[in-house]
């Protein structure tokens, strides 16, 4: 099964002399229940391409599916309510919020939605065990190291049970061994939880965790 697929996707930026094409023509195939790495220098169109698969940014030309949906047919607000049953995003600045602790902030995607608080942390707190941060519940994010933080961001964007969960630069500030880990635990949710993961890096470190890598190169697809 293929969880995203991209049909000639293109992205423009500007108006008329500053008109930047970001991507080109995008065709592209994601396998469900696999880890895909989506590699690239810098402004090859990284970024552009996630924003449209996390689907908080519309392509200018081509066909977006996701698990077999085409986002291209749904109005603003069916693509915010697709995004929230369906895609767990973990962002580069990860957005923790320092007044709150770390299980404030990983149950609110639930009490956004006005789901019950302790139903909530009730299902958070074996997510952060399983991400060995348990012991750092009531902590402020701001006591936390920079693996642990990430490792709360991803606490965060599994609490909607997403079968796609997307990653922006996940170990670019995280020195070998935390990024070692931090892959370990983006490979479990594949292999344990079924989750298709997709990961946006520059990291060469951890290219022997994908079973899937896409190269991109100046707004196309290499190879
Ligand atoms: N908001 C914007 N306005 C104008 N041009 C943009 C904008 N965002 C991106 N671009 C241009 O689109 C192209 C692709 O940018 P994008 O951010 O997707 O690249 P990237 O691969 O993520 O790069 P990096 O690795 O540096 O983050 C670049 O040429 C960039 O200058
Ligand atoms: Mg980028």
């Amino acid at each position: 099964m293929i969880a995203v697929k991209c049909k000639g996707i293109k992205k423009f930026y500007g108006e008329g002399e500053n008109k930047t094409a970001a991507l080109k023509g995008i065709d592209l195939e994601i396998p469900e229940k696999k880890l895909t790495l989506l590699v690239g220098p810098s402004g090859s169109g990284k970024t552009t391409l996630m924003s449209i698969i996390q689907t908080i940014l519309t392509p200018d030309e081509g066909d977006l599916f996701i698990f077999g949906h085409h986002m291209n047919t749904m109005n603003e607000l069916e693509k915010a309510h697709f995004r929230n049953e369906n895609i767990g995003v973990v962002f580069q600045a990860l957005y923790l919020i320092p007044a709150l602790t770390v299980l404030e902030n990983v149950i609110l995607p639930l009490t956004i939605k006005g789901e019950n608080e302790s139903k909530a942390k009730e299902k958070a707190i074996p997510i952060l065990e399983r991400l060995h941060i348990g012991n750092k519940v009531h902590c402020s994010p701001t006591q936390l190291s920079r693996g642990q933080q990430q490792r709360a961001a991803i606490a965060r964007a599994l609490m909607n049970d997403s079968k796609l969960i997307v990653c922006d630069e996940p170990t670019s500030a995280l020195d070998q061994e935390h990024g070692h880990a931090c892959m370990s635990i983006l490979k479990d949710l594949v292999s344990s939880d079924n989750r298709t993961v997709l990961v946006i890096t520059h990291d060469h470190r951890i290219f022997s965790f994908a079973d899937h890598i896409v190269n991109l190169n100046d707004g196309l697809i290499d190879g």
